[in-house]
């Protein structure tokens, strides 16, 4: 079947096999009244639920209510499959300073720190509520964000979106690695699903990690990263191999023969160089360069139309998952914002952070309940 269960100890789409599209969302709450925002989390779980499993947003549905009253769905659902609907919530550091949540504010839930070469728009970047919304059909997770959206109405405002295509990672050992935009196969030395201890160790928020209601949860960090395609694409392929570290036909690690052959840091080419340079990308994040940091990475292409200068408005909408941003996202980050060789072929021009709550297993359980 092509429904991915809604209810669960961890929440849905971050082990699940990563979709093809992404709606990501994320809102601003615009009300000062902690009871409203709570009735809109139980409405939002409700049609959360509901829309994941196929069906409507609403009990109603787009077509069946009163004729003179705006319907409960949209509509532009009706008749698709469930197409593996993922949504994911999370809850921005900014969230805390208001509703007396300051207390139950996670030490690590803090806005990233800038990184050299941070080139961000703060009005695509952060948010008090992030939904990331997963499927196999755009229309799908489109359905998803506008009708949470409309529930929220009055409560959140929508503050920055983006739409995703073609995933750029695995996230299960079934799945063939896809390929970014540079052309490179993407997310093969990534967490996957069927892992259980890393993913103990490195992805889901552990007891004693932080406040309770965190536990079995995960961190979000999210990068839109433009790529500056038309310099990659007048690179040399060799150029393009050495930066990233792999072949770009088999993604092997250079000097490796198979994708999944592990890199090779101490052998030297004939050049009396490194066979993997310490500029490279694979390298620069790779858990031996940065004390056993490990993520799971979860992003997706976008092309935005194009900038009026002539150029694709392209890049790669990074999203990753882990239990301490401060001993992965942030450290990796360091490490390729001072030495990255790919760093004058990407920008930096958004950036999130979201606590994201463990799965709902009671039956009355809403997003967001363990915290209010
Ligand atoms: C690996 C591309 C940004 C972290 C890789 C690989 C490619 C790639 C092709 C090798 C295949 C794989 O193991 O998945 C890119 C591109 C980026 C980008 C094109 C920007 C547009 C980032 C960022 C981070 C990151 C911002 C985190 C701070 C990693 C990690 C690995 C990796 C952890 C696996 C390293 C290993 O365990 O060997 N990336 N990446 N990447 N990347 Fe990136």
């Amino acid at each position: 079947s092509d429904v991915v269960p809604f209810a669960g100890p961890n929440q849905a789409g971050i082990v699940t096999p990563a979709q093809d599209r992404l709606h990501f969302v994320a809102f601003d709450v615009i009300t000062k009244d902690r009871d409203k925002l709570v009735q809109m989390l139980r409405d939002w779980t409700a049609a959360a639920a509901r829309m994941t499993a196929g069906r409507d947003a609403g009990e109603i549905g787009a077509v069946n209510g009163e004729p003179e009253a705006p319907p409960d769905d949209t509509g532009e659902a009706l008749g698709l499959p469930p197409s593996s609907l993922t949504i994911t919530i999370g809850f921005g550091p900014s969230l805390f300073q208001r509703f007396g949540l300051a207390s139950q504010r996670p030490a690590v839930l803090e806005p990233l720190p800038r990184f050299t070469g941070d080139t961000l728009d703060a009005a695509i970047s952060g948010g008090d509520i992030a939904i990331q919304a997963c499927a196999n059909d755009p229309q799908v997770a489109v359905h998803a964000v506008r009708n949470l959206a409309r529930i929220g109405m009055g409560t959140v405002s929508v503050r920055w979106s983006q739409l995703g295509f073609g995933r750029t990672s695995s996230t299960a050992v079934g799945q063939a690695t896809p390929r970014n935009l540079f052309g490179f196969k993407d997310g093969t030395r990534n967490l996957k699903a069927e892992q259980t201890d890393l993913l103990r160790e490195h992805l889901w928020v552990q007891p004693g990690d932080g406040p309770d209601w965190m536990t079995g949860g995960s961190y979000l960090v999210t990068r839109k990263i433009r790529m500056l395609i038309e310099t990659w694409d007048r690179s040399s392929l060799t150029e393009q191999e050495g930066i990233v570290g792999r072949y770009k036909g088999s993604g092997a690690p250079l000097g490796a023969d198979a994708e999944f052959d592990e890199p090779d840091f101490t052998s030297v080419g004939a050049d009396g160089q490194p066979l993997l340079a310490t500029t490279s990308h694979v390298r620069l994040a790779h858990p031996d360069t940065n004390q056993g940091a490990r993520m799971l990475r979860r992003g997706y292409n976008f092309v935005d139309g194009s900038d009026g200068l002539g150029r694709l408005n392209a890049g790669l909408f990074f999203i990753a998952y882990q239990r301490d941003p401060a001993k992965a996202f942030i450290p990796v980050q360091r490490s390729l914002a001072a030495n990255d060789e790919m760093n004058e072929y990407v920008r930096h021009v958004s950036s999130g952070i979201f606590a994201c709550p463990p799965g709902l297993t009671a039956p009355d359980d809403y997003w967001g309940r363990a915290l209010f």
